[in-house]
């Protein structure tokens, strides 16, 4: 088990994920996959087709993980390690899912692309890191192409999210004359080789300082120097600063011409940390060698339509997972047949008969499991459930004809237990016409179209003009319904949330009444 590792890439769209993971996989050996790597036009396209929707545009609405096989030359072992890379979802389907994949891993490695920085979604992705506490991994990708200056880059990220980098590898020649990497550990040059399309793993060539002088002569010397200037900064790796998301190793790569994908695996293997147990709801800890268990992170529905699939997507916390073992749902108590587990989805599915702490695992039929949710064998454990992630997107739902409200509010419960979206409701607009809202404005779409292909309800969403929410209190409740450009919602758990239209809007209200209580939604686990 202390061989596995587990992450997923966060990344701004167009950073380099699809190109990145498909780097890894080339210099792993893949076990399985999961339809990771999404279908862009003339790539190998994904799993599932489970909703035209998804067809038309061509991205997938699943999050999937890969699995594949690394032997680090490092290692003393002949059994190689097991990587899990588990995808996010990013580009148009980017929703609560994305941030759901963050509590079923135990890393992240941040992509950034040298030219553009810190980009927001990799932002907003970094925030639920830190939350929970997930080590991140810095990999400044596209060193092929021009870009900012080394640090600049490690300056911008420093100064916007208070994450030191502590670059392992540092680069030699500018962004757009990458020749290859300083390990400031061993002081030894790497030195890359293009092969055509980057489509092969590219060669690499050790040096020594002196020979690396030689050959770059002012490119070493400028990564020398620089390099010595952030140890003088205090900049060298430290493996608890790391784990305390305090640092961030670092890592200069061009996934395009796979410079620098090696040594990010050697990177996870050596410092990501291994899958470790797991605090319960009453805070005791499930070590990985106990007994079963496992926290449903996705639920997927509705992929296949002859058969009303739901596919519930676990990641093993403890124990070993045998295809066919019965387990127990603690949320119902119910026992749970494991009979179709599976590690490929959508199209190429294929059957997990064993796997282990860290690995991610689908279960068909999963009618009862919600994101969340533990399955475990004896003794019973119950996982703390995934927070609620801060919504972006407002819309109104309401049902085109009133005969179908039974079915539709049967619908929405439905919905709203699986975390499709969050529901709001309040008096002024009735049951009839609740307000959904997500982290992503693609879950509008799956929810009217389930409401139509599984529940027979056909719905109408309206967009509303509101773009933040702050928690609130019942007696602030008050005041903030009377101002303008703000409505009070109760949410399904009971949390009351003022909508607010932007931002202008809410720093009006708290200025002109400092003392309403409204508190950023952020995920708090
Ligand atoms: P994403 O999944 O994060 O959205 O990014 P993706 O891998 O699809 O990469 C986005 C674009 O950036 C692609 O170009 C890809 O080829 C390019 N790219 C990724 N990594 C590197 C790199 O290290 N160096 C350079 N120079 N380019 C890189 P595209 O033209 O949009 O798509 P395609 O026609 O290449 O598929």
């Amino acid at each position: 088990m202390k061989r596995r590792r587990t992450f997923a890439i966060i990344s701004h769209p167009d950073a380099g994920k699809s190109t990145m993971t498909e780097a890894l996989a080339l210099h792993a050996r893949m076990i399985s996959e999961a339809g990771a790597i999404h279908g862009k036009a003339g790539r190998k396209s994904t799993v599932s087709d489970w909703m035209e929707m998804e067809k038309a545009r061509g991205i997938s609405v699943s999050s999937t993980a890969l699995q594949f096989n690394y032997s680090s030359e490092h290692s003393d072992s002949d059994v190689p390690n097991v990587i899990n890379l588990v995808d996010t979802p990013g580009h148009a389907d980017f929703s609560e899912d994305t941030y759901r994949v963050l509590t079923a891993v135990d890393a992240a490695v941040m992509l950034i692309d040298a030219a553009k920085g810190l980009e927001p979604q990799t932002l907003k992705l970094f925030q639920v890191c830190r939350h929970r506490g997930i080590p991140v991994i810095t990999v400044i990708n596209k060193w092929d192409r021009p870009g900012q200056t080394p640090l600049e880059l490690i300056d911008e990220i420093a100064e916007r999210i208070g994450l030191t980098p502590t670059p392992l590898y540092f680069p030699v020649g500018i962004a757009g004359d990458f020749r290859g990497l300083l390990d400031r550990r061993t002081g030894q040059y790497i030195r890359f080789t293009r092969t055509a399309g980057g489509a092969k793993v590219a060669p690499e060539e050790i040096m020594e300082a002196d020979a690396a002088a030689t050959r770059e002569g002012d490119e070493w010397t400028t990564a020398l120097e620089e390099s010595e200037l952030l140890t003088e900064m205090g900049q060298d790796h430290e493996q608890e600063m790391f784990l305390a998301g305090q640092t961030s190793p670092m890592i200069f790569a061009s996934a395009m011409l796979n410079f620098g994908v090696r040594q990010l695996l050697e990177t996870l293997v050596e410092l990501a940390p291994p899958p470790q147990g797991r605090a319960d709801v009453d805070g005791d800890v499930r070590e990985v060698t106990d007994p079963f268990s496992a926290v449903v992170f996705k639920v997927q529905a509705g992929m296949d339509q002859s058969h009303r699939d739901r596919l519930a997507y676990m990641r093993i916390v403890s124990g070993e997972f045998e295809r066919g073992m019965v387990v127990t749902h603690a949320q119902t108590g119910k026992p749970f047949a494991t009979k179709y587990a599976q590690a490929v989805f959508g199209r190429d599915r294929s059957t997990v008969d064993l796997a282990y702490p860290g690995d991610v695992v689908g279960l068909v039929n999963a009618m009862a499991l919600a994101p969340g949710d533990t399955l475990y064998i004896e003794p019973r454990v119950q996982y703390p459930p995934i927070p609620s992630f801060a919504p972006e997107h407002f819309s109104a739902l309401r049902v085109n004809t009133a005969d179908k409200y039974k079915q539709f509010r049967k619908a929405m419960d439905q919905l709203d237990s699986e975390g499709v979206v969050q529901v709001l409701r309040n008096d002024l607009r009735g049951d009839a016409s609740p307000v959904l809202a997500a982290v992503g404005p693609m879950q509008f779409e799956v929810v009217t179209a389930r409401m139509k292909s599984e529940f027979n309800v056909a719905t109408t969403i309206e967009p509303l003009g509101y773009s933040l929410a702050r928690r609130t209190d019942a007696e602030s409740a008050v005041e903030l319904g009377r101002q303008r450009g703000v409505e009070v919602f109760t949410r399904t758990d009971g949390a009351l949330l003022a909508l607010f239209s932007d931002k202008w809007r809410l720093q009006y209200v708290e200025k002109e009444h400092p003392n309403l209580t409204l508190e950023p939604l952020v995920a708090t686990a």
